[in-house]
C-alpha cells in the first residue's frame, strides 16, 4: 500500500470542514495527485460541495480526484458486530434486555474506529498520491485517532493469552458466570488491533499524516480549536495549519456588520499569538454558499496561495508536552514577551496565563490536560521565547 500524504479536517460543526476537505482535494487533484477524499459525515455534504453523487463506494468525480462517504455506523456493525454480539452476550446473561444490551455494546467512540479502520481497508486496496479526510464534528473527534496509541501491543497480548483457552473457559462459564469470548469473537479481536496498529505507524508519522484546523473567527469557535490542538499535540499527532475560515471582508467596514468585522480582526490576532508558529491562513466568507468545482478552486486558491496543499506546513512542536513520574511540563512558545511578569488563574480545566508583550498585555488561554487534574501548578517561567508551566502530583512535598 502506498499514499504519500493524509490530512485531516477538524473543526467545530458547520466551521466549514467539509467545503475546505473538498477544495484541498480539488486542488491537489489540479496539481496532478491522485486524491480520494473520505466524508463519514451523515449530511452528505461531499454530494452537495461537488455536486456529484457520492455514496457508500469510491466515485469518481473527475480525472485524478475520487471520493468516498461511508456510513460509521455501518462500518462499525460490520466490524465489529461479532465483538457486539459478544458484549452484548455479557450483558444479557446479566438479564438486561437485547436492545438496551446492544445500546451499551456500541460503545463510544466506535464509529471514529469504524472510520480510521475504513482507511485502513481503503489503503490496502488501493493506492493514491493523498487522501483527505473529513472528519465528523466532535470536539472529541481527535480522541478516535488516538486509540491506535491507546491499543496496540497490550490488547494483541492479552487477546493472544485468552485464544488458547477460548474452548476451556466455556467450561468455566458457569463458575465465572460471564459468557466466555468465543475464537471468533478473539480471532476479530487480533484483526482489529493488527490492522489498528499498522495505521497508526501512519497517523503518527508527521511526514505522512497532518491534522489542518479549521476555525471561524469568533469565541467559541477559536476556543474548541485551542482545545482540539492541545489535544491532538497530546497525542503524538502533527497539526500543520489553521486556516480561520468565513472572515468578513474589509468591504464591510462601516456597515451594519462593522461591528463583526472590528471583532473578527482582534480574533485573529488573537487566534496567531495562540497558534503560533503554526501557520494560518484565512478564507473569506463567501456571498453564497461554497459549492460547485469553480467556487471550490477559488475557494482553495485563497486558503493555499502558490503554495502546495500537500506540503507539511509546520513541523516541530508547537507546544511541548514532557511527562514523567508524577510531574508534567507543558512547554508553550510565546511572542514578543520582554518581562518575566505574568499572572496565572487556573479556571476549571484552563489555565489562563497574562503575559506583558511590547504591545501590551495579553491572555493566552491554555487547555489543560485532564493529567492535571489532580496537580498543582509547581512553577511558571520564560525561557527565552518559552513559557515553561510545571505541574507536580498533589500532596507531593518537592517545591
Ligand atoms: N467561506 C465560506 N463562504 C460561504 N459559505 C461557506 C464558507 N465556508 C462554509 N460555508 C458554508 O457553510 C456551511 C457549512 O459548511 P460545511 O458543511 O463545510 O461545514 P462543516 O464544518 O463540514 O459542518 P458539519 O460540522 O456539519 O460537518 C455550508 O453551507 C457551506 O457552503
Ligand atoms: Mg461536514
Amino acid at each position: 500500500m502506498t499514499v504519500d500524504r493524509i490530512i485531516f479536517f477538524t473543526g467545530k460543526g458547520g466551521t466549514g470542514k467539509s467545503v475546505i476537505s473538498a477544495a484541498t482535494s480539488l486542488l491537489l487533484s489540479e496539481l496532478g495527485y491522485e486524491t480520494l477524499i473520505i466524508s463519514s459525515d451523515p449530511a452528505h455534504s461531499l454530494s452537495d460541495a461537488f455536486g456529484v453523487n457520492i455514496d457508500r463506494e469510491i466515485t469518481r468525480v473527475r480525472d485524478g480526484l475520487y471520493a468516498i462517504n461511508i456510513d460509521p455506523v455501518k462500518e462499525a456493525a460490520q466490524h465489529y458486530g461479532v465483538l457486539m454480539d459478544y458484549i452484548a452476550s455479557i450483558f444479557r446473561s446479566r438479564g438486561i434486555d437485547e436492545i438496551i444490551a446492544y445500546e451499551l455494546a456500541a460503545m463510544p467512540g466506535m464509529t471514529g474506529v469504524a472510520t480510521i479502520l475504513k482507511l485502513d481497508e481503503i489503503m490496502q486496496k488501493y493506492s493514491f498520491d493523498s487522501i483527505v479526510v473529513d472528519m465528523v464534528p466532535s470536539g472529541e473527534a481527535l480522541r478516535f485517532l488516538y486509540i491506535p496509541s491507546l491499543m496496540g501491543k497490550i490488547s494483541r497480548r492479552f487477546l493472544k493469552l485468552v485464544s488458547p483457552i477460548a474452548g476451556v473457559s466455556k467450561l468455566l462459564e458457569p463458575v465465572v458466570g460471564v459468557p466466555a469470548p468465543d475464537k471468533e469473537s478473539i480471532d476479530k479481536g487480533l484483526e482489529i488491533v493488527d490492522r489498528i496498529e499498522r495505521i497508526k505507524n501512519y497517523l503518527l508519522d508527521h511526514d505522512v499524516t497532518s491534522i489542518r484546523l479549521v476555525s471561524n473567527p469568533d469565541t467559541f469557535s477559536v476556543n474548541n480549536t485551542r482545545r482540539t490542538y492541545i489535544q491532538a499535540v497530546l497525542y503524538g499527532l502533527n497539526p500543520d495549519l489553521i486556516i480561520v475560515n468565513k472572515v468578513l471582508p474589509k468591504a464591510l467596514e462601516g456597515t451594519y456588520l462593522s461591528e463583526w468585522v472590528a471583532s473578527q480582526v482582534k480574533l485573529i490576532g488573537e487566534v496567531e499569538n495562540t497558534f503560533h508558529p503554526i501557520p494560518i491562513r484565512r478564507l473569506k466568507l463567501f456571498d453564497r454558499e461554497l459549492r460547485g468545482m469553480d467556487l471550490l478552486l477559488e475557494a482553495a486558491k485563497e486558503i493555499y496561495g502558490e503554495d502546495d496543499p500537500a506540503k507539511v506546513f509546520y513541523k516541530g512542536s508547537g507546544i511541548e508536552v514532557r511527562h514523567g513520574d508524577g510531574f508534567l511540563e507543558i512547554i508553550y512558545p510565546v511572542r514578543h514577551v520582554s518581562r518575566e511578569n505574568m499572572e496565572l488563574e487556573r479556571i476549571g480545566d484552563e489555565l489562563l496565563v497574562t503575559l506583558y508583550t511590547d504591545m501590551g498585555p495579553t491572555t493566552l488561554v491554555i487547555p489543560l490536560p485532564a493529567i492535571t487534574y489532580k496537580m498543582r501548578l509547581k512553577r511558571a517561567k520564560l525561557i527565552n521565547n518559552s513559557l515553561h508551566l510545571i505541574f507536580i502530583e498533589e500532596g507531593s512535598v518537592d517545591g
